[in-house]
């Protein structure tokens, strides 16, 4: 079992690698699998200069849902890549049912290989990813190899309550790895307590429906589909008990 897969399904709250080729099906009615494409526009309206077209780069861009909301509003270039080649494909659609086919380039890949050769973006986001480029100071390291020297850096994450015992790091840890990996924290935005409880009622349903369904096809597996469920929850009551949902505007000072 390779790191890249076990990563892969801690990203989209799966407990096993044995779930990977069912992922697609169980996420089919989400468009939006983490961060929140119109924090992520107002964050970068507000803050950069979008009046030449910028070059954004969206890692584990999921099914594209933010690259298409930025090419759409901003006109701008974005490239999107994700390891999961169905979600690759559903990006291009979209795209293209948006009208910015021509802005937005999607490839399928693994971002640990992406941060090595993307270059001289002005803007690379990093939404609901987890630790696919390690710990969090590793990850801005290698976020910011990507971007221009005054570039900027979206990262959705969260702030943990309490310390780092508990896996998340508190906004306190998080500014000090900013000082530390040459960053500055230019806006964040917190997730909204009953929004977030909308939404995660909204997608629980549609990931249980579909949870059954595959149950129902594959018996010998529902103990599978139903970890699924299970572990859907948890990240549920995770984000709604224990941990601040954030979108940090990060840029990059040296
Ligand atoms: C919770 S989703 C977030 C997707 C998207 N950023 C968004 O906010 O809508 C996490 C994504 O990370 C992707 N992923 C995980 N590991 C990856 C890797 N090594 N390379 C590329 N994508 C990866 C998954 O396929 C999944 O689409």
């Amino acid at each position: 079992m390779s790191n890249v897969e076990e990563k892969l399904v801690k990203s989209l709250t799966a407990e096993t690698t044995e779930l990977i080729p069912y992922l697609p099906y169980l996420l089919q009615d989400l468009w939006e699998l983490g961060s929140s494409p119109r924090d992520m526009l107002e964050m970068i309206r507000k803050y950069l200069d979008v009046s030449g077209q910028i070059k954004i780069l969206d890692l584990a861009c999921g099914k594209g849902a933010v690259s298409v909301s930025l090419a759409k509003d901003l006109g701008c270039m974005v490239k999107g890549i994700d390891l999961i080649p169905e979600f690759i494909a559903f990006a291009k659609k979209k795209a293209e049912e948006y009208g910015v086919d021509g802005l937005c380039e999607f490839m399928v890949g693994d971002i640990n290989e992406s941060i090595k050769v993307e270059r001289d973006y002005d803007l690379v986001i990093l939404g609901a990813v987890g630790d696919v480029l390690g710990t969090p100071e590793e990850t801005i390291r290698k976020l910011k190899q990507t971007i221009k020297p005054e570039g900027y850096i979206l990262l959705d994450d969260a702030y943990g309550k309490q310390d780092v015992e508990d896996g998340y790091y508190s906004r306190d840890e998080w500014l000090l790895i900013f000082e530390k990996t040459g960053v500055r924290l230019l806006a964040e935005e917190v997730v909204e307590e009953d929004e977030l409880i909308d939404l995660n009622h909204e997608q629980q349903g549609f990931i249980v429906k579909r949870a059954n369904e595959l149950k129902k096809q594959y018996p010998d597996k529902a103990g599978l589909f139903e970890g699924y469920i299970q572990s859907q929850q948890a990240e549920c009551d995770l984000l709604e008990n224990d941990i601040l949902g954030v979108t940090m505007l990060l840029q990059s000072i040296m």
